[in-house]
C-alpha cells in the first residue's frame, strides 16, 4: 500500500464518510476533503440546487470534474459523494491514485441514519418503505463499484475514532 497516495472513503450515503475523513486526516496530519462539499463551495448552491435546477446528469459531471482536480493536490484524506464510484470509470481513476476504504454498513443501520434527512436529493422526501426500497436497490447495484475498492471494513459497532485509529495502523502498516 502506497502511503504517499491520497486516502479515498467510498461507501453509501449514510456509511459515515465525512465524520470518519475529518478524523482521519487530523490523525494522518493531512487536509480532509468533502467532494460535496467542495462542489457547494464552487457551485455556490447546495447539493439540492444542483439536482433541482440543473439535473443528476451535470451534478455527475461536476462530481467527475471535481476527482479529476482534487487528486492532483497534495495527498489527502478524501470523503467522496455516495454515487460517484458508479459513474464513469471514476473508481478505476480513485484506485489509480489512492487508497481506496469501501466503509460497509447494513441498510438497516443506512435507514436509521437517513430516515430524517432533508438535505440528500435522492432520499429526501420518501415514506419509510419507498427509503427502504431505495436503500437495497442501490446498495445491490453500487455495491460493485464499492468493493473494487483496495480496502473494505465494517463501519458499524464501532466508533468513528476507532475506526480511524485502525485503518490509520493498515495503511501506514
Ligand atoms: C448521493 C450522495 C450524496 C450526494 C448526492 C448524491 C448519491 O453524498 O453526493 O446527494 O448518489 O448517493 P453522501 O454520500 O455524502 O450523502
Amino acid at each position: 500500500m502506497d502511503k504517499n497516495k491520497h486516502v479515498i472513503l467510498v461507501g453509501m450515503p449514510g456509511s459515515g464518510k465525512s465524520s470518519l475523513g475529518f478524523i482521519l486526516a487530523k490523525l494522518m496530519k493531512r487536509p480532509f476533503v468533502d467532494t460535496d462539499y467542495y462542489i457547494i463551495k464552487r457551485e455556490k448552491k447546495s447539493i439540492a440546487e444542483i439536482f433541482d435546477e440543473q439535473g443528476e446528469d451535470n451534478f455527475r459531471k461536476l462530481e467527475r470534474q471535481t476527482l479529476l482536480k482534487i487528486i492532483r493536490h497534495n495527498p489527502s484524506v478524501i470523503s467522496t459523494g455516495g454515487g460517484m464510484p458508479c459513474f464513469y470509470d471514476n473508481m478505476d481513476v480513485m484506485n489509480e491514485f489512492a487508497v481506496t476504504v469501501y466503509l460497509e454498513v447494513t441498510p438497516e443501520i443506512l435507514f436509521e441514519h437517513l430516515k430524517n434527512n432533508k438535505k440528500r436529493p435522492l432520499v429526501r422526501d420518501k415514506t419509510p418503505e419507498d427509503l427502504m426500497d431505495y436503500i437495497n436497490t442501490s446498495l445491490e447495484q453500487r455495491k460493485q463499484y464499492y468493493e473494487k475498492a483496495c480496502i473494505s471494513v465494517q463501519a458499524y459497532d464501532i466508533t468513528p475514532t476507532q475506526l480511524a485509529m485502525n485503518l490509520y495502523k493498515m495503511i501506514n502498516g
